[in-house]
């Protein structure tokens, strides 16, 4: 490290100095001029006082004239040449000087559109980016989109540390609280789930709007529950509630992530065998924005927490 004074460097560009330059070239170039003229009005006294006071060189007359005539006369050419050698020839600093400005300007020119090229360029990549994420947005069936133009879905889960969820189609734990949650969120809801999860209740959940998915034409189920054969159509189905809740299985999680706005987690930190898998969530595109731990105890064998993440793009409300 060093200390001391540091040097002060002239904040002045190259252009700047040499216009100065030239600036204090060109006074110095009046100055002499000027210093001429008064040499020249001192030198013409001088020489006709020596010749007609002082008789110096009375004899030397040519052209018929006294000698000091010419010299005057010559020199006035001199400082005429001069004068025009300063205020024509040289005007503006000079002709090359001229020529090496324009080409400064030109190339100054040629470098700021190249710089808005780039800008250009850029905002083109900008504008073809912002144009593709809305065509994905208009290719996303509308059914994704509530009133306020916002995706509403929420997909809520329960997942291992390794995002196991369930095997030989169960539940691989039971934590109490985790139940009463689910309960306490989706009651007075739709929910929308697979053919499998759908059969693995023992009967349909109290309070809740059943949607069930399958490919099945004629699979049939308790009076209230809805069957439809896409996702899509599930989404529409429960277009009504403010807030619709997917509930599982692995296939539709895998299937409907993209149309969920939030995801609710009961993330617990344990791992398990099974058969069924939750999604990794990509973190680059869902933002935690909740997060509750439980420790374990006599009705829980496991500790959890409940984590809630927040979709990035969809959350935006859209124009
Ligand atoms: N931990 C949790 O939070 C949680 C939550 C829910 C479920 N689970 C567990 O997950 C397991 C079940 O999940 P899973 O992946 O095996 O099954 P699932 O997702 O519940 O259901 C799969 C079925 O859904 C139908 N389906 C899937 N994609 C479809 C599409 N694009 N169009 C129409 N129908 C479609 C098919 O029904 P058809 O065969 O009838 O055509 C398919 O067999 C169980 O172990 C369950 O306990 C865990």
């Amino acid at each position: 490290m060093k200390f001391g004074k540091k040097k002060i460097k002239p904040q002045i560009d190259q252009e700047q100095l040499e216009l100065i330059q030239n600036a204090q070239r060109r006074i110095k170039q009046k100055k002499r001029l000027y210093f001429h003229f008064i040499l020249f009005l001192l030198g013409a006294i001088g020489l006709i006082v020596s010749n007609l006071a002082l008789n110096i060189g009375a004899e030397i007359t040519p052209f018929e004239k006294p000698w000091f005539v010419s010299v005057i006369i010559l020199w006035l050419c001199l400082l005429i040449y001069h004068f025009i050698n300063v205020f024509v020839i040289d005007k503006f600093m000079g002709k090359a000087w001229e020529k090496e400005q324009l080409d400064k300007l030109i190339i100054k020119q040629k470098t700021r559109i190249e710089i808005l090229k780039n800008q250009l360029e850029k905002e083109d990549i900008h504008i073809a980016k912002s144009e593709l994420y809305n065509e994905q947005l208009s290719i996303t069936p509308k059914k994704e989109m509530n009133s306020l133009g916002k995706s509403n879905i929420t997909i809520i889960v329960a997942a291992g540390q390794n995002n196991e969820i369930g095997k030989d189609n169960q539940l691989i734990w039971h934590l109490s609280d985790d139940l009463k949650r689910f309960k306490q969120l989706t009651s007075s809801h739709y929910i929308i789930m697979g053919r499998k999860t759908f059969e693995s209740f023992p009967k349909p959940l109290p309070n809740r709007t059943h949607v069930v998915i399958s490919r099945q034409k004629n699979y049939s189920v308790p009076n209230g529950v809805i069957v439809v054969n896409s996702i899509e159509e599930a989404i529409e189905k429960a277009k009504n509630d403010s807030q619709p809740y997917i509930i599982g299985g692995g296939e539709i999680y895998k299937q409907s992530l993209k149309y969920a706005s939030k995801i609710e987690l009961t993330r617990v930190h344990h791992t398990f065998d099974a058969d069924t898998f939750f999604p990794e969530i990509d973190l680059s595109i869902w933002k935690e924005t909740h997060n509750e731990f439980h420790k374990k105890d006599k009705n829980h064998n496991y500790e959890f927490s409940f984590i809630t993440y927040e979709h990035q793009q969809k959350n935006l409300k859209i124009n």
